[in-house]
């Protein structure tokens, strides 16, 4: 019989939380026990994986000698408290928020691009998971940096609200119902009504200008490709949908490359679909393709008219699952395949 792990899911019920469990059970993933853990409001709650019914458990008295892996979703401050508990106890962490990102010794892992770097969790039993912007747009321009290579990376995101957690999904969709029975409005998640607006602020401002969702695209992107020389420059957008981020992604290569050269490399790689019909709705759209699918989707491939070296592309993925909860399990299961 093939060995199966304990596994603790950190923030069980929170947007991340449920589709983490979902896909553990869609991908069949080899657990003996599930502890879904949250805080302890929930605590009692029943949750239904693999055909058991497993029981909320608060994460504030767990111990953590029960699991081996833990997929952590709950909040920065929540993975600063307890993933280093949880991996003294011998628990290696996947954690999903920014808190342990920049660490040198904890890999940082989008497994198309770099799963070799997995190997290194030993020093602190923690892996980190990248920003949901960052993991579509490495996924998507990783074939092209290893073809031709690319000095710079221009990108305005389009991100969905499901991002901010279940409390920002609400708020969209109040807002919306509100504003259409003519009612007013409050805002509470974010410092803009979010419902018919878009609002050019994501996370905290930084001393540079930029918002630190920005600067965790430019640091994850070196950080995950190994290169300290590539240049990105970011500007991260949200917007009133609910599930799927999209970029418009601008990049200077090292070497030319045309669009029908990319288009081919790319319909090549791994959890990439390209989806470019120049032609009315010949492009992938967060809600209608990318939503409740594992691959990131590549639009409008086209060589930019102001650039000899220039290429432009639009790259939509579902932010819950291969922004966080997918790219988590898809880790765990490297993982337990290779070191476990
Ligand atoms: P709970 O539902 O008990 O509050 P989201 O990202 O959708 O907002 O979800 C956040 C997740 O993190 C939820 O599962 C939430 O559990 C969990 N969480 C938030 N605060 C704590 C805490 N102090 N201890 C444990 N889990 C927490």
């Amino acid at each position: 019989m093939s060995k199966k792990f304990d596994i603790a899911v950190v923030g069980a019920t929170g947007a991340v939380g449920e589709t983490i469990i979902s896909i553990l059970e869609q991908r069949n993933f080899p657990i003996n026990n599930l502890y879904p853990l949250a805080s302890s409001k929930s605590a009692g709650m029943k949750i239904q994986c693999q055909g058991k019914t497993w029981t909320v458990q608060d994460l504030d008295t767990f111990d953590f000698t029960k699991a081996q892996i833990g997929l952590f979703s709950a909040g920065g401050s929540i993975s600063e408290k307890y993933a280093p508990r949880a991996a003294e106890a011998g628990c290696i962490v996947v954690d999903n928020t920014a808190h342990f990102r920049r660490d040198e010794d904890i890999p940082l892992v989008v497994p198309e691009v770099n799963a070799h770097a997995i190997a290194g969790y030993t020093k602190r039993n923690i892996i980190a998971n990248p920003n949901c912007s960052t993991i579509q747009m490495l996924v998507a321009l990783k074939p092209i940096y290893d073809a031709v290579g690319i000095e710079r990376i221009n990108v305005a995101t389009y991100q969905a609200v499901s991002g901010t957690g279940k409390a920002a999904i609400t708020e969209l969709t109040e807002q919306t119902a509100k504003l259409l029975n003519g009612q007013d409005v409050e805002n509470e998640v974010y410092p803009k009504q979010i419902a018919f607006n878009v609002i050019p602020h994501i996370d905290v401002f930084q001393d540079n200008g930029y918002t630190k969702e920005e600067m965790k695209m430019v640091w994850e992107t070196k950080k995950i490709f190994e290169d300290d020389n590539i240049l990105v420059n970011p500007t991260a957008v949200r917007v009133p949908v609910i599930y799927g981020h999209s970029e418009a992604v601008h990049i200077e290569t090292k070497k030319k490359i045309t669009a029908s050269e990319a288009r081919e490399i790319l319909s090549k790689a791994s959890g990439v679909t390209v989806m470019d019909d120049r032609k009315d709705g010949g492009y992938a759209t967060p809600f209608e393709e990318a939503t409740n699918k594992d691959d990131t989707f590549v639009s409008r491939i086209r060589e930019d008219i102001t650039h000899e070296r220039g290429l432009n592309m639009w790259v939509v993925s579902d932010n819950i699952r291969k922004g966080a909860a997918l790219n988590t399990i898809q880790i765990a299961e490297i993982l337990i395949e290779k070191y476990l």
